[in-house]
């Protein structure tokens, strides 16, 4: 199996003077394609640090970020922009929904931005599976805060993307819920051959994980 995601002495220092300290020290890891890895580990471990590295989303102090093949921090800012929109499906607690579009809207959103038309059948599908059917037209702000969620996901699978990205992304859903949400991120991910790297506290998730990364400090302290 090809390698998706690869770090080379990955860093990122916050802070200054005495205060400075590294909230990500020298990673290096790889994830091959269509992989589903957990990230596991304490509070302020480094964990969410380490998942911006990787999409994109933050610049490190020192190392490299490798996706496909390509040096993503070489890149420039725009063409990262891009190139994060389409490669990248990110899943957060903070769901970030537009508040004035509907549901469906918001899950299709990054198709638009990108011109690209919507795979109906694949979006009917994401929709069911997260339970969704009713709630197509109404405002995220109408939506119970797992409902908010699930639309977050749906977002983050609409544009199938090669690595989905996601922090606790479970966090605010009852087990029942969660249990299907992962689920549905496995059936993606094997059917479009993605990768899924996902933070998570919940050990059952983990466990069904193909391999767990335990960050300790900054590093990588057990696979
Ligand atoms: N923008 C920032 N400026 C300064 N320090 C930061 C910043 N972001 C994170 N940190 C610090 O870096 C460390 C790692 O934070 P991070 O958010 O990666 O932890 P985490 O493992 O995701 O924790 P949690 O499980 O609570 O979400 C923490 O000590 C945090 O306070
Ligand atoms: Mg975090």
């Amino acid at each position: 199996m090809e390698s998706i995601v690869r770090t080379e002495g990955l860093s990122k220092k916050y802070g200054s003077k005495q205060n400075e300290f590294y909230a990500i020290s020298n990673i290096n890891m790889e994830v091959k394609q269509g992989e589903f890895v957990a990230i596991v580990g304490k509070s302020g471990s480094g964990k969410s640090t380490l998942l911006h590295l990787l999409g994109g989303l933050d610049r490190p102090t020192s190392g490299k970020v490798y996706l496909n093949g390509k040096d993503i921090y070489g890149m420039k800012e725009d063409d990262l922009a891009i190139y994060r929109r389409r490669k990248i499906g990110f899943i957060f607690q903070a769901f970030n929904l537009v508040s004035s579009i509907n549901v469906w809207e918001n899950m299709v959103l990054p198709l638009g931005l990108d011109g690209k038309q919507v795979d109906e059948t694949y979006m009917k599908e994401i929709i069911e599976t997260l339970g969704l059917e009713s709630k197509i037209h109404s405002l995220p702000n109408t939506l119970s805060g797992g409902q908010q969620q699930r639309v977050a996901i749906g977002r983050a699978l609409s544009t199938k993307p090669d690595v989905i990205l996601a922090d606790e992304p479970t966090g605010n859903l009852d087990t029942k819920t969660s249990d299907e949400v992962i689920s549905l991120l496995k059936l993606s991910a094997k059917k479009y051959g993605q990768t899924i790297i996902m933070i998570t506290h919940d050990e059952d998730i983990a466990q069904i994980a193909d391999r767990r990364l335990v960050i300790e400090d900054g590093k990588v302290v057990r696979e």
